[in-house]
């Protein structure tokens, strides 16, 4: 027998031995490696998940009238766009539709088979074309981790299913040029997936989607988990081009990918408090100058993202990059009990980097501080 698929190690599986060391200090780790949130939701969404009556029949696959609507509300007033309710749906967190998008894409078009991917990012958009059997390819990024499309070859563009763009990017933080990949995609016809998840965290300008440039061939990617602090609920919806939503949709209802009907009701109650997200900016905010006011005082220099709740941080040392991510990450955690990630997690071009996710309260971010000396 030829041997098969062999899930490879989850990435933050890696860092079981920085883990132990970190977890060895008096207080115990702080742990700053997965973007999971600590603060509460909406209360009145954690109320509405008892009180909607929805877990008694199955939900809609696409995703209720009423959460659609929470949906296209959030998009109207975060970012000024109108979307119809047939162009918005509903998806398991986002998680999972990153992973399975391709196999649904691959079984419409079946003489494509490539997914485009930035270089540096959040590992699932590669995982997502694996799973489907389909080939990766990393789009490089520039100095300022920008993606280069100018460096896609013609013939995996040819080949490219679909092209990922992830505006404020994790792991960097930079924002992206969405109209440029909206341009790119349709001059090529090659649909644009643009992951905002992170949105509601944007620290330079406003809040951005690719949808302010028309639905046409693109597809914004929405998640409850990090503004809304509902990772634990998956929930998350996608909205865009008609026949790409209509098409996800139908297939995804084929295939069961129902999100939890009281999940629904509480993820519709979470999109319309715009004071909740407000407030968990603020608290984002002060960690990720707390953590650089505390990086600086051990001369170690990280300026702050345009976006998102990670310090992309350069390793200090002279060693070869992967080996300073490392030998950095492994550093604060036996001195600082904290635990990072390394930046080769997110593609090799991240090697020299680690990513610190804010996901800690500030009296944690304070027992860094006074373990390392500066507190
Ligand atoms: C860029 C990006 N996309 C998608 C996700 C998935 O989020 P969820 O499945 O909780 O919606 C994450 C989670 O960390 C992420 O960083």
């Amino acid at each position: 027998m030829t041997a098969g698929f062999q899930p490879p190690v989850y990435p933050y599986e890696r860092l079981a031995g920085a883990r132990a060391k970190a977890d060895a200090h008096e207080g115990g780790i702080v742990d700053l490696s997965v973007g999971t949130p600590c603060d509460p939701p909406p209360p009145s969404a954690v109320a509405a998940l008892s009180t909607s009556g929805a877990e008694r029949g199955y939900p809609m696959s696409v995703g209720s009238a009423r959460y659609r609507g929470a949906a296209r509300g959030w998009l109207a007033r975060r970012f000024g766009v109108e979307v119809a309710a047939d162009n918005v749906a509903a998806c398991i967190g986002t998680k999972e539709l990153v992973a399975t998008l391709p196999q649904w894409l691959r079984l419409r078009s079946p003489d494509r088979d490539t997914v485009l991917h930035p270089a540096v990012a959040y590992p699932t958009y590669e995982m997502g074309a694996i799973l489907a059997g389909c080939r990766s390819v990393a789009v490089p990024v520039d100095d300022h981790w920008q993606l280069d499309l100018s460096a896609v070859a013609e013939a995996d563009a040819d080949r490219a299913l679909a092209l990922w763009v992830n505006s404020p990017a994790n792991p960097t933080g930079a924002l992206q040029d969405l109209s440029a990949a909206t341009a790119w995609g349709r001059a090529r016809g090659v649909p644009v997936l643009s992951d905002e998840c992170y949105a509601e965290l944007t620290w330079e300008g406003r809040p951005r989607t690719i949808l302010e440039g028309g639905l046409e061939g693109v597809v914004a990617v929405h998640s409850l988990s990090k503004g809304f602090n509902l990772a634990g609920l998956r929930a998350g919806f996608y909205a865009g081009d008609p026949d790409l939503v209509r098409y996800l949709s139908e297939v995804r209802k084929h295939a069961g990918m129902l999100v939890a009907g009281p999940v629904q009701a509480a993820a519709a109650v979470a999109l319309d408090d715009d004071g909740h997200a407000s407030a968990q900016r603020e608290r984002y905010r002060q960690r990720l100058e707390r953590f650089r006011s505390i990086l600086a005082a051990v001369r170690v220099r990280a300026s702050m993202p345009a976006g998102g709740l990670y310090l992309w941080v350069p390793a200090p040392g002279d060693e070869e990059p992967a080996t300073r991510s490392w030998a950095f990450t492994e550093r604060l955690a036996a001195d600082g009990g904290v635990l990072v990630s390394p930046g080769d997690l997110y593609g090799s071009q991240g090697a020299g980097y680690v990513r610190i996710a804010l996901v800690q309260p500030m009296e944690r971010l304070d027992l860094v501080a006074r373990r390392l000396g500066v507190g």
